[in-house]
């Protein structure tokens, strides 16, 4: 992915390569742990992986092998903690930015779940003011907002402009996530965008914070389970609000691969008889 000569420069960079070759070190040893184990039912997706190298041994084509597998795990890795851990941040900061939607969520939540013990991945049916916000939050932080660069295999055509083969496409979503023949409020947080008039939740297909086609985000379902369950969970044990004396929220993002917000304080505060201490784990 870097050009070579970069690998034999200083700079600071170079503390990049250390962490990359600590993070191989430890997926190789992780691979050796399980070439180790008892040979069972492969049950993770190292096990899985190891069981396919062997068995597409005499392919002569096969991309099965050791060194593709520790960046396929650093793949999965990287697409799926930032991103994820970087749209509920911009989640918590919309609530406290917009109360009156805050409150709209949490009265959802309190009248649908009532005592229930703690959120489950099933209720958002039930929930369709929340999962509007959820979509209006990802659609409006855009945190991937320029895909995956990709390249074009073979000479091909779109909307009859000619791509070689070797062009680099990047994605540009948010032309989509943004674009106002699409949105009524394209650059505001308005969760009436995935909202009908009678107050259902609906799917605007608009909605690509995941991009779309073959290679679309493989975690998207993950990602949507992960960000329901915490979010739900979060607004129904706690009120979001700025620290007293806190001069206002930072909205501006930072550029950082996905973009970010910048780190500031926010206060989560208990809300009185908040029932439940996490997702239901059989729900997960
Ligand atoms: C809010 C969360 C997430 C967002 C917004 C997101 C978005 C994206 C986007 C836009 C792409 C590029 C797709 C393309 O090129 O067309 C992508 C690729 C990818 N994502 Fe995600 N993602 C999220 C969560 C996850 C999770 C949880 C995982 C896995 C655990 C994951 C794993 C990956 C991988 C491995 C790729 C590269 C796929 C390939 O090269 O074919 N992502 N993601």
């Amino acid at each position: 992915m870097f050009p070579w000569p970069l690998r034999h420069l200083p700079g600071p960079h170079q503390e990049m390569f250390r962490h990359q070759k600590a993070v191989k070190g430890f997926i190789r040893q992780e691979i050796m742990r399980h070439k180790l184990g008892a040979p069972e039912a492969p049950k993770d997706f190292i096990s899985c992986y190891l069981a396919q190298i062997t068995k597409a041994m005499d392919d002569p084509v096969s991309t099965f092998n050791e060194e593709n597998l520790i960046q396929v795990v650093i793949d999965l890795f990287l697409g799926g903690t930032d991103t994820t851990a970087t749209t509920l941040r911009w989640a918590l900061i919309l609530m406290v930015q917009h109360r009156d939607v805050q409150e709209r969520v949490q009265q959802e939540l309190d009248e649908v779940l009532g005592a229930a013990s703690a959120v489950c991945y099933e209720d958002r049916e039930r929930l369709p003011y929340t999962c509007a916000v959820l979509h209006e939050v990802q659609r409006l932080s855009s945190v991937v907002t320029v895909g995956a660069v990709r390249q074009c295999v073979t000479s091909t055509r779109v909307c009859g402009y000619p791509m070689p083969k070797g062009t680099i496409i990047l994605p540009n979503l948010a032309s989509v996530l943004y674009d106002p023949e699409c949105w009524e409020t394209p650059r505001q947080f308005n969760p009436g965008h995935f909202l009908d008039k009678d107050g259902n939740f609906v799917v605007n297909e608009a909605f690509l914070p995941f991009s779309a086609g073959h290679r679309m985000c493989p975690g998207d379902q993950l990602a949507r389970m992960e960000l329901f369950l915490m979010f739900a969970t979060l607004l129904r044990n706690f009120r979001l609000q700025l620290p007293e004396g806190s001069p206002r929220l930072k909205l501006e993002y930072i550029f950082g691969g996905t973009l970010q917000p910048q780190p500031q304080d926010i206060c989560a505060v208990p809300r009185l008889g908040s029932p439940s201490p996490g997702p239901r784990a059989e729900c997960l």
